[in-house]
């Protein structure tokens, strides 16, 4: 049986920063209720002409060159998005993979918000243990600016761009393998967290409400509580299945949405300060970008080694959560 291994990562933040000082100038806030309330102070925000699938490639050439794969041995591309470059269609996949130069390869996006980075690694899991593919390329990628009301201060202060991707790939030695993936979903809290215009349960029949739903609207208060007793339930239920005591674990990777919520859940698990990853304070909430962002922050600033457990742990729209057991396993050249 072939098992998936989490090859390299890359990550890629735009130029332009947008601080909580600038903020104060669009809106009724201040730095200090910003960083007291969610612990960011900045978030990287796209260009107006560079879209999702631009930033999507430019982690996706880091994660390949790292991988020590040639891009012609990659056999599946998958982007987790809630920013796609269009709605509907084509995919930002198809359009990463025709930027990469990477053949007829299978190309497809999936929408699971905050967790989709979580969702994409398990079908790419999924796919490689199958037996049907060998290499997938797996990207996180979101420019949320796009669908961000920057007249609502609940929201707009939150978000930023970015994107983050790996290589998956096929290997006959278990202790490289991933080793357990969790996700699921709760579609009775849809209306927590959710983009109202767009699709076929569009309502409005005015222009002016239609351009407003389509941006993210978030009753930031429930989905607080909601995710601090996901995110812990999550671990607790990963670890338990694995036999894994959190002290095994060298980094824990949850989605970056607001530092009260990381520190609540570390706390729950008992874990120390140094095992717990955090770059929300300048990145903001990338989405389906943050946890494969925060996974290239440790590894760019040297503190992730080859053989070291990653737990990883995502919430987000839908609602979606999911729970990742995940060894660093770089090709040894
Ligand atoms: N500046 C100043 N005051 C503000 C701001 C702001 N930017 N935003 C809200 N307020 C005010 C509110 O109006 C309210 O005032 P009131 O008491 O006079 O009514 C007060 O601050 C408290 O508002 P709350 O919404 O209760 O504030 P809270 O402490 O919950 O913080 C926040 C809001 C930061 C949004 C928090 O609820 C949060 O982080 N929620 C979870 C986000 C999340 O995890 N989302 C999931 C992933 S995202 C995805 O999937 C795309």
């Amino acid at each position: 049986m072939a098992y998936a291994a989490f090859r390299s990562i890359g990550a890629y933040a735009p130029r332009k920063i947008l601080t909580n000082e600038d903020l104060s100038k669009m809106v009724d806030t201040t730095d200090e209720w910003i960083t007291k309330r969610t612990g960011i102070k900045e978030r990287h925000i796209a260009e107006k002409n560079e879209t999702t699938s631009d930033m999507g490639v430019e982690a996706a050439k880091k994660a390949i060159e790292r991988s020590g794969i040639d891009k012609s041995e990659i056999d599946m591309v998958i982007c987790a998005t809630i920013s796609p470059d269009y709605f509907c269609m084509p995919s930002t996949a198809t359009i990463i993979a025709n930027k990469l130069s990477l053949g007829h390869v299978t190309a497809f996006d999936i929408s699971a918000a905050c967790t989709g980075f979580v969702y994409i690694l398990s079908i790419a899991k999924a796919f490689i243990e199958s037996g049907m593919k060998k290499n997938v390329l797996i990207i996180g990628a979101e420019k949320l600016s796009a669908i961000t009301d920057y007249t609502d201060r609940g929201t707009c202060i939150l978000f930023g761009d970015g994107a983050g991707a790996a290589i998956i790939s096929a290997t006959d030695n278990r202790d490289e393998a991933i080793i357990d993936i969790h996700t699921g979903s709760d579609g009775t809290y849809a209306d927590l967290l959710m983009t109202p215009n767009g699709g076929s349960g569009s309502i409005h029949d005015s222009i002016d409400q239609e351009s407003k739903a389509c941006f993210m609207q978030m009753k930031g208060n429930e989905t607080f509580k909601v995710a601090v007793r996901t995110l812990t339930k999550d671990v607790v239920e990963i670890l338990d299945t694995n036999s894994i005591e959190s002290s095994q674990i060298t980094h824990f990777i949850p989605h970056q949405a607001n530092l009260r919520i990381i520190k609540a859940v570390g706390e729950a698990l008992k874990l120390n300060d140094n095992q717990v990853v955090i770059t929300v304070e300048k990145y903001g909430n990338t989405s389906g970008a943050s946890i494969p962002m925060a996974i290239n922050e440790i590894y760019e600033n040297g503190s992730l080694k080859a053989g070291e457990l990653m737990l990883l742990d995502a919430f987000g729209g839908g609602l979606t959560w999911g729970s990742a057991l995940v060894p660093f396993s770089p090709t040894l050249k």
